[in-house]
């Protein structure tokens, strides 16, 4: 078959790939690492798939110069990764780690060698444990996002980072999909902690906003230049324009994205707020001036996109929504797209992301330049007997894919980058390890690295790239 074209983006247009602590670093109890909300759950029975844990992942921890190496090969301007605040703060508050901090020293130095300018992810899901349930003879309250001393205990963290790794850092992402933290882990149930609450996750959600604007504080006091936060803004399509349908989208719009977009783009709450949540929506979390400090300007919004949705009104709503799923706000999901699925079940609808750019662009005018933060597609990957892996379908995504983000350039959305998640094959949360996102193949029994051809197509699109502008 023969290759797609290189879709063309403009002259200083970037490109990365993106990675995550617990996904890929193992090493979890190495040199005074903490354990974090992530290791708790992965180790409880019947929490991922085959029991699958991040203990050793892809190992990155110790093999990082290989990864490096893979990456300067790629050609990539910039390397999103994660800090693992366990790693650096093993309790969450207090006392730093020595040994922690120098592992990003080496990490980051050995990037800037490479010519790749590293984009640090301060909150990739991997809270310390301590801050969820302190141990024995603590005086800690606990309570992980629920409650306030959480943001306040990420406001030293990203303090403390900024400090070390500042002179280094490009650019810096407070919070990583904070939708998934508050809603998958304390409604759903489905990523650590792992509960079912209702309330719990309001107030989450709102503590992870204000942990980003007193990260955004910290880091701007310590000299940050770009500093901004990653959503996985979702494009929702309304299966009817039945008014119980489109009512549904509306709550599905503030559950998945308003809850977000609104107090950081709009400088508010989003409206229909209690149709969403109805008797949860007091917001008694929510004190003066939290909003303002969640509001303030962003250098960029990172955008993490891999498909669209489309939802109904569901035939049967409880009367006391409990948010255990997203059936509990009225809502049900459907799949009318009959195109290509990946390996996730998610199905492969390229416009989606162009109507979701423009969409973002035309209703918040403070829209900052957009960074894609996270793109990329499972797929059923094998080495064959030559010895490659020829990855062909991941190849169209990407190249669909960064179409769409061309053709949303093209319409006026300032979009300034791209990161492919992922860089590596890794732990897929609560898929474990049978979901495999990277342009380089992981061979979970040696190890091995093994570069697929879509990392030798991404080379050449960014080889183009160069020529070409
Ligand atoms: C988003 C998350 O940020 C990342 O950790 C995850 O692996 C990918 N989506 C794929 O599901």
């Amino acid at each position: 078959m023969h290759p797609p074209d290189f879709p063309e983006l403009p002259a200083g247009f970037r490109f990365g790939a993106a990675t995550a602590a617990y996904q890929i670093e193992g090493a979890h109890d190495a040199d005074g690492r903490g354990p974090s909300i992530w290791d708790t759950f992965s180790h409880t029975p019947g929490r991922t798939l085959n029991g699958a844990t991040g203990d050793t992942a892809c190992d990155h921890y110790h093999r990082y110069r290989e990864d490096v190496g893979l990456l300067r090969d790629l050609g990539v301007d910039s390397y999103r990764f994660s800090l693992s605040w366990p790693r650096l703060i093993p309790a969450g508050t207090g006392p730093a780690n020595p040994r922690g901090l120098d592992f990003y020293d080496r990490l980051i130095d050995e990037l800037l060698a490479a010519g790749i300018a590293p984009a640090v992810t301060l909150y990739h899901w991997d809270l310390p444990q301590a801050l969820e349930t302190p141990p024995p003879g603590s005086t800690a309250t606990g309570g992980g996002w629920r409650v306030r001393e959480t943001a306040e205990a990420f406001a030293e963290y990203a303090a403390l980072a900024a400090a070390r790794y500042g002179d280094r850092v490009e650019r810096w992402i407070t919070l990583n999909e904070p939708y998934c933290s508050a809603f998958v882990g304390h409604a759903e149930g489905r990523h650590a902690p792992g509960t079912q609450e209702g309330r719990g996750a309001l107030a989450a959600a709102h503590h992870l906003l204000l942990a980003h604007g007193l990260a955004v504080q910290a880091l701007r006091s310590a000299g940050a230049q770009e500093v901004g936060i990653t959503l996985n803004i979702d494009r929702i399509h309304a299966a009817s324009d039945r008014p119980e349908d489109l009512a549904a989208v509306r709550r599905a719009e503030v559950l998945h994205n308003e809850t977000w977009t609104e107090p950081l783009l709009g400088g508010r709450y989003p409206r229909g707020e209690h149709e969403t949540w109805g008797a949860l929506a007091d917001g008694a979390w929510r004190r003066p001036g939290d909003l303002r400090l969640i509001g303030a300007p962003l250098d960029f919004l990172g955008v993490n996109f891999y498909r669209p949705v489309t939802v109904a009104a569901a035939a049967h709503r409880t009367p006391d929504p409990g948010l255990r799923d997203a059936v509990d706000i009225g809502v049900t999901e459907l799949d009318p797209y009959g195109t290509r699925h990946t390996t996730m079940g998610w199905p492969v609808v390229p416009p989606a992301l162009t109507e979701l750019l423009r969409d973002l662009h035309t209703r918040y005018p403070r829209l900052p330049p957009v960074w894609i933060t996270e793109n990329g597609s499972a797929e059923d990957d094998t080495v064959a007997p030559d010895g490659l892996v020829h990855d062909t379908d991941r190849i169209a995504y990407l190249a669909d894919h960064l179409a769409a983000v061309a053709d949303a350039v093209a319409q006026g959305v300032d979009v300034r980058g791209y990161h492919v998640w992922s860089l590596l094959d890794n732990f897929e949360w609560a898929r474990g390890y049978d979901q495999r996102f990277g342009l380089v193949h992981i061979d979970y029994d040696t190890l091995n690295r093994t570069p697929k051809d879509s990392y030798r197509w991404y080379q050449g699109m960014i080889t183009a790239h160069r020529a070409r502008t």
